[in-house]
């Protein structure tokens, strides 16, 4: 398996695959790494003939420089991990100014109404910061297929619009939340939760998975006020939001329709760590 730094000698590793009309896939991630996100890379491993894994912690999506600071960096044991799958596997781990060409900020985008709802209302500029880079990763690689995690729910429609918008000849491929024994979604920031705090944090899917079986019976207004009051009684947990919305528009749902698809989601402070999770509702 190759770690490799720079945009030319990426290129020159998948000429072949492209000229051969060899399928490209690429899974990009921040890096320290997880089963959640060895998911994505074993069904691109699965569907393609070369996976680009990219590793880099983008400066641009941050808006707390705490939280980009506190970000882990865990390089060899992700390159460990990643060598312990099999298949054809580069590992593309690009500097700032390499992959920003040296002009390390974001472009603006619009998304349609994407971006003004749940993360995008808490992390200002976040998804502009993401658009920026995946687009930056696209253009890169050009890989016929992507894969983006469910977990990052908003994210990974906004990466259906911006392939959308620039008419990209990329197939982005959704993949399931993995997760913690107890629900918990799997996540970098999981590893700075005490242990008793991880062990609780299955309340954070238990509260999704009430929320989808009241979904049949009960008004989305009530299930969001139950939901901000159950964890009102909760001293580990402060909520941020819970948002019922149309998966596609991310609308918040005001009235049910028939054949839309809904989902609840949800952010979380613990520990003053952040959590988010999400979760079909039909
Ligand atoms: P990162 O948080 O490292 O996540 C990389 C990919 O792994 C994302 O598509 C995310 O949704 C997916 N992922 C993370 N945890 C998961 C889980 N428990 N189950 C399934 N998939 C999971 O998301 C980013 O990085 C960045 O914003 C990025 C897209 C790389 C742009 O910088």
């Amino acid at each position: 398996m190759e770690v490799i730094r720079y945009k030319k000698q990426l290129q020159d590793a998948i000429h072949s695959y492209r000229r051969d009309k060899k399928a490209i896939g690429l899974v990009p991630t921040m890096g320290a790494l997880h089963q959640g996100h060895l998911s994505l890379v074993r069904s691109a491993l699965e569907e393609n003939a070369v996976t680009v894994v990219s590793i880099f912690v983008n400066p641009t999506q941050f808006d707390n420089p705490e939280d980009l600071e506190n970000y882990p960096k865990t390089l060899e044991r992700d390159v460990q991990l990643l060598e312990s799958l099999s298949g054809n596997l580069l590992v593309f781990t690009p500097s700032k100014s390499e992959i920003y060409n040296g002009n390390i900020t974001s472009l603006s985008y619009y998304f349609d109404g994407l971006d003004k709802v749940m993360e995008g209302t808490f992390r200002k500029d976040h998804f502009n910061g993401v658009a920026t880079i995946v687009e930056l990763l696209f253009k890169t690689v050009a890989p016929n297929k992507a894969y983006f995690g469910e977990k990052d729910f908003q994210q990974l429609q906004i990466v259906r619009k911006l392939v959308q918008q620039q008419a990209l000849p990329i197939t982005i491929i959704a993949c399931p939340i993995d997760r913690e024994s107890n629900g918990l979604a799997r996540s970098s920031r999981n590893e700075r939760l005490s242990k008793s705090t991880r062990a609780e944090a299955g309340l954070i899917f238990s509260t999704l998975q009430t929320a989808k079986d009241k979904f049949g019976t009960e008004n989305a207004n009530d299930i969001k006020e139950w939901a901000i009051s159950s964890f009102k009684r909760n001293s580990t947990f402060e909520l941020e939001y819970f948002e019922i919305a149309d998966e596609e528009t991310l609308t918040p749902l005001k009235e049910k329709q028939k054949n839309i698809k809904y989902r609840a989601f949800i952010a979380v402070y613990a520990d003053g760590v952040r959590l988010i999770d999400n979760i079909a509702l039909n």
